[in-house]
């Protein structure tokens, strides 16, 4: 099993390319089902999440050219072989159920696994379910399978999601856009990843107005026809760079990075004391903090434009080393501070309550083996490891390899001591 080790406390200076946005790509690509004409997306992350995605459209037919190394991948459904996504392919990633809603639009029918909980939590799927069968679906679950039918066709729905939801917001989008009449989702989720979804939907043929507010409407059309869409950047990436910076000291400006999706950390940030400057036409982020110690910040995790989930870790990492004493609220996943224990290995002082850490600063941090719990989580990890003194060995790192392209590549390329080794775990 792969490990990383980092040498850490050396600040990184230079430049970090911002890749394509896992969120979206997955979505994006299930998107592709929805029509026989090729449709290709560049800025495409290379990761193992995408590479799965891509497997499971191959299995139900799908054409998919994807050269290595490239980052233009081209996604042909011009004739699906199956309907049915097996529960192999579905456990491995959770968005993988995304593929239920474009399938039974396009095929009147859908048999999927149901993805099952995770390390953050149970996370269920019952709202996308509901907006389903609002959609006139008839739905079976048996054996752990999704069995949906539509055998007329799906037929617009208002739906009022009863708590803001991505998944679902996104799911009922793709499955609302082949529907018969007018579908309105109420207390949709916000996320830059649902606008760029709706984009590539109206490229597409479609008709999706306010996508990324909370009300969405998706006036239904026969068919769509292929485009050519560029996945959005990745916030999340550009924020957890960010927060390397932050915490290793230095100076590194972020590029193709989409400065307005991450306001909630720039402004955190800028209250720890972070130097950050945002220049949205270029998209580029700089971050610098040379010397000055960080201030303790207290942040509450929020459905976007709040502080985002998949930013708390790496938060917390940060806050560590902050001067005082930061609370971090978890509010979108029950299970979500995995990473505490394995901070404290490096010498942090955290408490948690429920879902409330707090984290009270220390001056330094001590390199230790940790062990990686899930994407984000193990980020924080190497974040961490970037401001202690010492070496810190980062261990299942499968994990990372799930949401980060080219990690080592790009902390090495400005500054960081960080490698991949291979071998048992010790
Ligand atoms: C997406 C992101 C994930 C991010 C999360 C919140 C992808 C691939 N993943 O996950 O990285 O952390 O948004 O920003 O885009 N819930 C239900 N029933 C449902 C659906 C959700 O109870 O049918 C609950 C979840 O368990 C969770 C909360 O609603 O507690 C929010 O989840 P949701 O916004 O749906 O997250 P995901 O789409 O799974």
């Amino acid at each position: 099993m792969d490990r990383l080790k980092i040498t850490g406390g050396k600040p990184l200076s230079g430049t970090i390319p911002i890749s394509g946005a896992k969120n979206s790509a997955l979505k994006l690509m299930a998107a592709a089902l929805l029509t026989p004409e090729p449709v290709t997306f560049t800025n495409m992350p290379r990761l193992a999440d995408t590479r799965f995605l891509s497997q499971l459209l191959q299995t139900l037919g799908v054409e998919v050219y994807w050269p290595k190394g490239d980052s233009e991948c081209r996604l042909n459904a011009a004739e699906l072989t199956s309907t049915i996504a097996p529960y192999e392919q579905v456990r491995k990633m959770r968005a993988s159920f995304n593929v239920l809603g474009p399938l039974l639009a396009r095929y009147g029918h859908a048999t999927v696994s149901l993805p099952g909980g995770c390390a953050i939590g149970a996370r269920p799927v019952d709202l996308h379910l509901k907006a389903f069968e609002a959609m006139g679906a008839d739905l079976v679950v048996e054996e752990g399978y999704v069995k949906a039918a539509a055998i007329r066709g799906l037929k617009g729905a208002q739906i009022n999601f009863p708590f803001v939801s991505v998944g679902a917001t996104e799911h009922a989008m793709l499955a609302a856009v082949l529907a018969e009449g007018e579908t309105v989702l109420e207390n949709a989720a916000r996320e830059p990843e649902i606008a760029d979804l709706a984009d590539c939907l109206n490229a597409m043929g479609a008709k999706v107005s306010g996508g990324g507010t909370a009300t969405v409407t998706i006036q239904g059309v026969e068919t769509l026809h292929g485009t050519t869409h560029p996945v959005m950047p990745d916030r999340i990436e550009a924020g957890t760079y960010a927060m390397a910076v932050a915490a290793a000291g230095g100076d590194v400006t972020l590029t193709n990075a989409p400065v307005a999706a991450l306001s909630a950390l720039t402004g955190a940030l800028r209250d720890a004391g972070v130097t950050v400057e945002t220049d949205k036409a270029a998209g580029t982020i700089r971050i610098a903090r040379n010397g000055r110690r960080l201030q303790a910040v207290s942040v509450d995790t929020a459905p976007h434009p709040g502080f985002p989930t998949d930013l708390q870790a790496q938060f917390m990492a940060l806050m560590t080393l902050a001067e005082g004493t930061s609370v971090i609220r978890e509010n979108i996943f029950e299970n979500r501070f995995m990473h505490a224990p394995e901070l404290s290995r490096l010498g942090a002082n955290i408490a948690v309550r429920g879902h409330e850490a707090i984290v009270k600063g220390v001056e330094t941090l001590k390199g230790a083996p940790v062990m990686a719990t899930d994407l984000r989580a193990s980020v924080s990890l190497v974040i961490a490891g970037l401001a202690a003194q010492g070496e810190t060995e980062v261990n299942r790192i499968y994990h990372l390899d799930r949401g980060f392209e080219k990690l080592e590549e790009k902390l090495s390329g400005v500054g960081a001591d960080i490698r991949r080794v291979g071998g048992e775990e010790e």
